[in-house]
């Protein structure tokens, strides 16, 4: 579904970019230049990137500073 009808950003392509690592609205435009025309589609598309990057926030691994479990070696 085209969400920029002036740049021709079609939602893949903003789900894409937010995978790539350009997390926020403002990251998107620079990169797409998504509403920095005639800013019709500016709420569509921040409600998108609102919604993918909460998603992908979710599936990002935790980093830990200790392990899950502690395997000891059986007794000799
Ligand atoms: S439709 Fe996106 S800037 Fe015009």
């Amino acid at each position: 579904m085209i969400i920029c009808v002036c740049h021709n950003v079609n939602e893949r392509a903003i789900r894409k970019a937010v995978e790539a690592g350009h997390g926020s609205f403002e990251a998107i435009q620079m990169e797409l230049g998504v509403a920095t025309c005639c800013g019709c589609c500016a709420d569509h598309a921040r409600n998108l990137v609102s919604e993918l990057t909460a998603t992908a926030c979710a599936c990002r691994p935790v980093a830990r500073s200790q392990p899950l479990m502690q395997i000891s070696e059986p007794a000799a």
